[in-house]
């Protein structure tokens, strides 16, 4: 195995309280236990194409922001360098910049590079793998959608945002006797919605892996209501599956994140005759303080993948598996989403005491 001098630590997509915690955690451990330089690789992979944005990551650069959020790379999840979209002329151009990518490693003396992201990101990191850079990944999303990880940093976080978010809404539901709805983000994985709504005792979740029915859930308000509870709080994923139709066949125009709840709600004012308010958290979940158990985990991460670099293990993602580091190969790390099992152990547990998903019938 070629001696490892200098290595680089890129992070790219959405970001997720924890993220400089991870990067601290890389540049400590490759100064203190491998006396090895660490170059910052800004806003994605864009520094690899134009290494004057590179960072030096010293010890000092990464001292006190363990508990910052955002990250001090930057990121973008726009910056494929496989394909990069960018204007010319007034015209979009999509150029495939990964050759000029790994000149510069080459140019900057990367040894190896510490690749932070999601599923896009990670997957570009496989890409340049492939292509013989010698990577290896670092699991990140507040969606905490990676089948190849047990949790992914910046999920507790966010699941402390929106459970702190229910319980504000919960008192304010109950003074006005109103139902609220709370749209929490997660893509296609329902994890935010369905544990944020158990940890605030929500009375209805809408999640992307279990269809609802309108009448399901008025059907669950009115209950509350016969039994003198005359407020309900509804939480709604953002990928959760719109009917095509209403009850009365009217058709409900599609809408994304940030709309849904407010589509379901729409509906269902008509149906329930009831005041209905909708909160969009939105990008509260993503900033901010990343939580203990966030910062724990990113360190571990980061100074994990300082280690995969030091066995030569690249290819591989650090991953948790029954509370212990481990790592799986970066192309099963993005091989398939992990969403809600609508029949497992958590939904039963939800639906035990009470929570209703809009299936029922
Ligand atoms: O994947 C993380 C995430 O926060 C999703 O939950 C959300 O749908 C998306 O990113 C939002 O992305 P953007 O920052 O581009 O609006």
């Amino acid at each position: 195995m070629a001696e490892i001098r200098t290595i680089g630590v890129a992070n790219g997509g959405g970001d997720a309280p924890g993220l400089n915690a991870v990067i601290r955690g890389v540049v400590k451990s490759a100064i203190r236990r491998h006396g090895w330089r660490v170059i910052g690789i800004c806003n994605g992979f864009d520094s690899l194409i134009w290494p004057e944005g590179c960072l030096p990551l010293t010890w000092d650069a990464v001292s006190g922001i363990l508990p910052r959020g955002g990250t001090i790379l930057g990121t973008t999840n726009r910056g494929n360098p496989f394909a990069y979209r960018h204007m010319e002329n007034g015209k979009e151009q999509v150029t495939d910049y990964s050759g000029l990518c790994l000149e510069n490693a080459r140019r900057l003396g990367l040894d190896a590079i510490v690749v932070i992201g999601g599923d896009g990101t990670l997957s570009i990191a496989q890409d340049f793998y492939r292509r013989g850079l010698p990577v290896v990944g670092v699991p990140k999303t507040i969606d905490n959608d990676l089948s190849a990880t047990e949790t992914t940093f910046g999920f507790d976080t966010a699941l402390h945002v929106a459970t702190d978010a229910i319980d504000r809404l919960h008192t304010t539901a109950e003074s006005h006797h109103r139902v609220m709805f709370v749209e929490v983000m997660g893509r296609e994985a329902g994890w935010i919605a369905l544990q944020s709504g158990i940890a605030g005792g929500a009375d209805v979740v809408l999640l992307p892996e279990i269809p609802f029915r309108f009448e399901a859930i008025c059907a669950a308000v009115r209950a509350r209501e016969e039994q003198g509870r005359r407020f309900s709080l509804v939480v709604v994923a953002e990928g959760v599956q719109l009917p095509e139709k209403d009850p009365a066949g009217q058709p409900i125009p599609p809408a994304g994140p940030g709309e849904v709840s407010n589509r379901i709600a729409g509906v269902l004012r008509g149906m329930l005759q009831k005041e209905i308010r909708v909160t969009v958290l939105g990008h509260v979940q993503r900033g901010g303080s990343p939580s203990p158990f966030d910062r724990i985990l990113a360190t571990r991460f980061g100074v994990a993948a300082t280690q995969l670099v030091a066995r030569g293990e690249f290819g591989r993602m650090v991953c948790l598996r029954a509370g212990k580091i481990d790592s799986v190969p970066l192309e099963d790390a993005v091989a398939k989403p992990k969403l809600v099992d609508p029949r497992g152990e958590l939904v039963e547990v939800a639906r035990s005491v009470g929570m209703m998903f809009g299936d029922e019938s």
